[in-house]
This record gives C-alpha cells, structure tokens and sequence, in this order.
C-alpha cells in the first residue's frame, strides 16, 4: 500500500493511500498502540453515505461513539467545537481517547481542533472524504474555526497520528466539489511537479471521469509534495509558504463575493490565472507557460465570471489576508511550470491592469 511519510519533528505520521483501504483500515489503527475508546466525529451528511463502511472497516473495536454535526462553513464555529467537546465529556472519552474525522476540510478542521484542545490533545486519526481534504487539508496539521471577523481565525497546529486516503469515497462527491479539488491539484503540479502538470493536461477527461488510472496515481503525488512541504516547514515560516500559491488572489475573491458565488477551489482556480498573468507580466514566466497554466484551469471546471471589482478593493482585501506580512503584498508566483517563488514589490501599475483583466473573459493583451 503507498504509505507516504510526515516527517514532521513533533511526530511523524504516514498517509496510507489506496482504493479499498477503508475496508481494512482498522488494522491500520491498532498498529498505533492501545486506545481506550474512539469518538468518530462526522457530519450526517457524510456519515450516512460512508459512516458504515468505515465502522465496518475499523474492526474488533468496540464501544465507538460518534458525534455528528453540520458540516457548512458556517458550522465552522467556537459554539460547533464546545459542543462537540461536551459531547464527548458525556461520552467519557479520556485522555488516552482516539478521535477519528471522517470528512471533508470542514469536518476535518473542527474536529481537529477539538482533538488539539479536548483534556490537552487526544490522538487524531483523519479519514479525508473530499478531494480537497485528501490532497491538502487532512495534511500538515492546520485546525481551526472560523470567527465572524475572518476565516480560520482561531485554531491551532495539530498534527495527526494517522492519515486514511481512500479514493473510492469521492465517487459520491458533487461534481462541483470534485472540480474545485482538482484545481488544488493543479495547484501543486505548478508549484512542484511539473510531470504532474503534463499528467493532467494528458488524461484530465479520465481524472474527471475518476477512473481509478488516472485518479490514483494524482492522489499520492500531491500528498507526497504536500507531505514534504509540511515536514521541511510545521509551522509555515518558509517553504510552506509555497503552497499560498493562487491563494492570496483566491481568499480575496472569495471574501469580496461574500464565500457565496465560488467554492474554495474555484476561487483558487482564478487566484492561479492571476498569478500566471502576473507572473508573466513580470516577465518571470513565459507566455506560453502562462497560456497553459490558464487552459488547464479552464479545462478543469466551468468558472463563473469573476464580477467587477476596482482594483482598489482587491488590493485592500489581499491587504487584509492573514498571511500578508506587516501589510506588504507577495505573491507566490510560477517562474515555470514546476517551480515557484516569492515576489516582493510587484509595481502597483502591473498589478492593477492584471486585476483589471479578471473581470473580463479575456486575456488583456
Ligand atoms: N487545514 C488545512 O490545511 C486546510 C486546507 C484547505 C482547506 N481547508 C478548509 O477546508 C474547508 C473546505 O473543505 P472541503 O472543500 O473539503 O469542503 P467541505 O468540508 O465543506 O465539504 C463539502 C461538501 O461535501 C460534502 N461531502 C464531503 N465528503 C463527501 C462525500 N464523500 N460524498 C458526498 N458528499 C461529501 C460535505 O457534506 C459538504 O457538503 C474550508 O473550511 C477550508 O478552510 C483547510
Ligand atoms: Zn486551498
């Protein structure tokens, strides 16, 4: 089974990633040792469609608990997590507990958190059932809630004990969703691995059919570039910062059209036509470097027009994104297809006449 390893210094962990691995999972689990009891955290949702076969795959266990709640966005709260936490106090989970996640990033980043902090941190097991929650969010220890101020305001690293990828999961997926994980896939080809990025201009119409060819051999790949991003960076002070790629543009569009006309992703699909607009504007990237980078993202999903926006108000609200340092923009940008750098003091000019091109369907020229 391609088990790929965390080498994070506070504890190392594998993601195990195979079709048909939630069938058997359960051996996977007691290989970390005793547990005096699991809590399976989940929305209903997810556990209706997937809760028996990862019951069913966990085994000889007994006296499992599960603990369900929405999983929206804006579920994603400190009232979610103190219920969920109570929850699990009634059940007397103690400290020697497992929580196990089983869904997409929402479920994921919650109850992460509630393992981070429940009794002090209980031992995390994530089971990823969205495309983005496989390839990223089940990955690197980032856990978290979101306030009324700001997304993922709150939270803490967190790392698991154990990573469950199983393909077959995202056969029920939404084939929005599925799409927009695909650009977080696209994502990682750009910044790291360009014979993924061939990869996915070669065979996209198999990946988005998910025939199992082509769709395991795109999973692994990006967990191993994810995998060995986080363990060079815990705590995003360098490297890391490589996968903000497309995300500085996309968290800014996704907060000026209010997280209601795009889904993450999608969001993230435009971030990445900016950045290889810019990047070609500032003459890091090739034009047709750049061409392909926008023909692939266009390919993977159907993009809703990003509405008129003044660059002004881009700008203000990159300003605004946590990741920004003392106010100052940078871009994580393409220097080819496969790499990427930081770029500091991009001349507002160039930055606006790309933002300006956005709103319209085609490229400015
Ligand atoms: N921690 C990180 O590093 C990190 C990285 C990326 C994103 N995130 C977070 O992840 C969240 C987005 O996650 P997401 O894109 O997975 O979306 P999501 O968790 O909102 O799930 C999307 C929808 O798909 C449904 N769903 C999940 N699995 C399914 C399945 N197998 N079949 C059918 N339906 C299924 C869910 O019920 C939900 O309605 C955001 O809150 C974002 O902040 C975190
Ligand atoms: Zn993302």
């Amino acid at each position: 089974m391609p088990s790929i390893p965390v080498e994070i210094p506070s504890g190392p962990y594998a993601v195990e990633c195979e079709r048909g691995v939630l069938r058997r999972w359960g051996a996977l689990l007691r290989e970390l040792g005793a547990t005096t009891g699991i809590a399976f955290l989940s929305s209903p949702r997810v556990w209706k469609l997937w809760g028996g076969v990862v019951a069913r795959g966990m085994g000889a266990e007994r006296g499992a608990r599960t603990v369900l709640f929405p999983d929206g966005e804006a579920a994603k709260t400190i009232s979610t997590l103190e219920k969920i936490c109570r929850r699990l106090a009634v059940a007397r989970l103690d400290r020697r507990g497992t929580i196990v996640a089983v869904g997409g990033g929402v479920v994921g980043d919650v109850a992460g958190f509630a393992a981070a902090t429940y009794l002090r941190g209980v031992r995390l097991v994530h089971i990823p059932t969205t495309l983005v929650a496989q390839v990223d969010s089940a990955i690197g220890g980032k856990t978290g809630v979101n306030l009324p101020e700001g997304k993922n305001l709150v939270g803490a690293f967190y790392q698991p004990a154990l990573v469950v990828v199983d393909p077959a999961v995202l056969r029920s997926l939404p084939a929005r969703q599925f799409r927009s994980g695909i650009d977080e896939v696209v994502k990682y080809a750009i910044l790291g691995d360009r014979h993924l990025f061939e990869f996915l201009e070669n065979r996209l119409a198999e990946i988005l059919r998910q025939e199992s060819s082509a769709l395991d051999w795109i999973l692994p790949r990006c967990i191993a570039l994810k995998a060995q991003i986080v363990s060079q960076d815990e705590r995003e002070s360098g490297p890391r910062e490589a996968l903000n790629l497309g995300h500085t543009f996309g968290h800014a569009l996704e907060s000026l059209t209010r997280y209601r006309r795009f889904l993450h992703g999608e969001a993230v699909g435009w971030g990445l036509i900016a950045a290889a607009r810019l990047a070609e504007a500032i003459e890091w990237l090739d034009a047709e470097e750049a061409a392909r980078i926008e023909a692939l993202v266009r390919a993977a999903g159907p993009l809703k027009p990003v509405p008129r926006i003044a660059p002004s108000k881009w700008i203000a609200a990159m300003r605004g994104d946590k990741k920004t340092r003392g106010g100052r923009l940078r871009f994580i940008l393409p220097r080819q297809i496969g790499e990427v750098r930081c770029a500091e003091n991009v001349p507002e000019r160039v930055l606006q006449t790309v933002l300006n091109g956005l709103g319209g369907a085609r490229r400015p020229k």
